[in-house]
């Protein structure tokens, strides 16, 4: 039995009552892993598609209710044009491939981020997974795409403008909870633990809101690398946080 089977199971030395709910994931070291191994840094993402899906798999097995990725970031558009062709290419062709598979799993998928500016065909797919998806019961899988916190940010204002303009709701009623649901993170709860690869200690426009209490773990692992075993130590590690929420114990 490989040391990845031998992880099916939760381990051991893991309390499953203090399993995190929801993990979220920095990708980062794709480029890195590739160019390391003399590789154009496309076969990077390509690996890491990979892992993530062994991520997801392992959430599902450990009991992780929802898992967020951050797939591709405003600031992303900057890069040259050819990885970023690439990496919609990649969204899509695994978005198709692995539907069905999804499907037989019960993942429900999620895209959060400013999707229109996708391109139309990436905008079909993600239309159809997340109405395919949409009454799964199993883990739920969101995938931030062209996401931005401060965009996301400005959005929920202006959302919260209008019905003030409206007059559907007063200025008193603007409070934590209704920003929240104007978020693209609506409905789902804040992260408990944020996975970030490669040892860059940045939240990089991730989930600046939500993350104001969520616990931080950061890997010198370059992400096509991370496996179960990295999960395992990230979560002992948080398994060992004293998490106070700004309160005495
Ligand atoms: C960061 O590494 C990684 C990305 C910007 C892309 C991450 C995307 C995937 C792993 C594909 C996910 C696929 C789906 C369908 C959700 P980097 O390129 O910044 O690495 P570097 O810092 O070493 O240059």
């Amino acid at each position: 039995m490989s040391v990845q089977q031998s992880l099916i199971e939760l381990p051991l030395d893991l309390d499953r009552q203090r399993i995190p709910s929801h993990v979220a994931v920095i990708m980062d070291g794709n480029g890195r892993w590739a160019k390391s191994r003399g590789f154009p840094r496309i076969i990077g993402h390509q690996k890491g598609v990979d892992a993530l899906k062994d991520l997801l798999r392992c959430c599902d097995d450990w009991g992780v209710k929802i898992l967020t990725a951050y797939a591709f970031s405003t600031e992303n558009w900057g890069r040259p044009a050819h990885e970023v062709e690439f990496l919609m290419t990649l969204f899509e062709r695994v978005l198709r491939r692995e539907l069905e598979e999804m499907m037989a799993e019960n993942v429900k998928i999620r895209f959060i981020g400013d999707l229109k500016a996708l391109p139309d065909s990436l905008q079909s797919e993600i239309a159809h997974a997340m109405g395919k998806t949409s009454q799964n019961k199993g883990i739920q899988f969101n995938i931030a795409t062209n996401y931005g916190s401060r965009q996301e940010i400005i959005h929920a204002c202006q959302s919260i403008a209008s019905l003030v303009k409206e007059e559907k709701i007063q200025l008193d009623d603007i409070n934590e909870e209704l920003l929240e649901n104007y978020l693209y993170t609506g409905g789902i709860a804040n992260p408990d633990l944020l996975i970030r690869t490669s040892g860059e200690m940045r939240l990089s426009n991730f989930l600046l809101w939500q993350m104001a209490y969520g616990e931080i773990y950061v890997t010198q692992t370059l992400w096509p690398d991370f496996n179960r075993q990295e999960f395992h130590r990230a979560l002992l590690d948080y398994q060992k946080r004293d998490r106070r929420f700004g309160k005495l114990n």
